[in-house]
């Protein structure tokens, strides 16, 4: 399919299916510009979900081979969502389904790209990981990483389904947290999922999640930091740095080393 008919049906897709299929690898391409590019790239999208950047930066770079790579079956979706488009998944994207803490067989990967899945990645995992994930990538190739909302930051609960939206999840007892999700409109798995969800989230500030990956072996290229302007709690910041309070997303383009 050429461009200009994949972008005129990418326009007719709700919002977010857009922003995942036209926005984000529009950034991603941007970040990746002055390092190669994506023409001719092996790509992972690890943590891909249903798989939609993954298509999108296929659908973006026909010369690329993208490689989704998932914990669960989510990407057996992303046929559905793209025909509701118009859209078939390129032949140039693929999926791996690994084990929690792997990273699937594959190397020789110019660039992995991982979009809102670091901070779901456990503590007692997270530097195998990362060591696993430099493994699959060419020497001096790329990893783009991006987390919002951060743990501390005003939505870092990712409970958006409790208008958790102001920090609640920090001036909130974890039985009141628990006692709303209860009280919610979710049903009984949406809930344990998002229970789940919450537990796993690995805390990690913006700071945290440089330092880990310098010290797995990766050089910073390039760093976006955003804040919100929202002041904190008074109760919070007796208890908290300001500035984790207040750091919502964490975007880097890092160079193995
Ligand atoms: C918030 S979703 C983001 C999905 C996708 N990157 C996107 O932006 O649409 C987080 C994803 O990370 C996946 N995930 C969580 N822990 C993972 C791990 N250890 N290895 C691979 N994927 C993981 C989850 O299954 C989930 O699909």
């Amino acid at each position: 399919m050429d461009a200009d008919r994949f972008r005129s049906l990418a326009e007719t897709a709700p919002a977010d299916l857009r922003q995942k299929l036209v926005t984000l690898p529009g950034i991603i391409a941007e970040w990746v510009r002055p390092h190669g590019g994506l023409a001719g790239r092996k790509i992972m999208d690890f943590g891909c979900g249903l798989g939609e950047l993954a298509a999108g930066l296929a659908f973006a770079e026909p010369s690329a081979r993208v490689i989704g790579v998932e914990v669960t079956d989510q990407p057996s979706g992303l046929p559905g969502v793209l025909e509701r488009v118009g859209l078939a998944p390129p032949p140039n994207l693929s999926f791996r389904e690994v084990a929690l803490g792997e990273v699937g067989d594959e190397d020789g990967f110019d660039l992995i790209v991982s979009w809102s899945v670091f901070e779901h990645i456990q503590r007692n995992q997270f530097d195998a990981v990362m060591a696993r994930l430099k493994t699959r990538l060419k020497p001096g190739g790329l990893l783009f990483m991006q987390v919002s909302p951060l743990f501390f930051s005003p939505e870092g609960s990712h409970f958006w389904a409790l208008g958790y939206t102001d920090w609640q999840h920090l001036t909130r007892e974890l039985s009141e947290v628990r006692e709303d999700l209860d009280a919610s409109a979710l049903n009984a798995r949406q809930r344990e999922l998002h229970w789940k969800l919450f537990l796993r989230l690995n805390r990690f500030t913006a700071p945290d999640f440089e330092r880990r990956l310098t010290a797995a072996g990766y050089s910073v290229l390039r760093r976006q930091i955003d804040r919100t302007d929202r002041e904190p709690p008074a109760e919070l910041l007796t208890a908290y740095d300001r500035e984790a309070l207040q750091t919502e997303q964490i975007v880097l383009l890092l160079r193995r080393d």
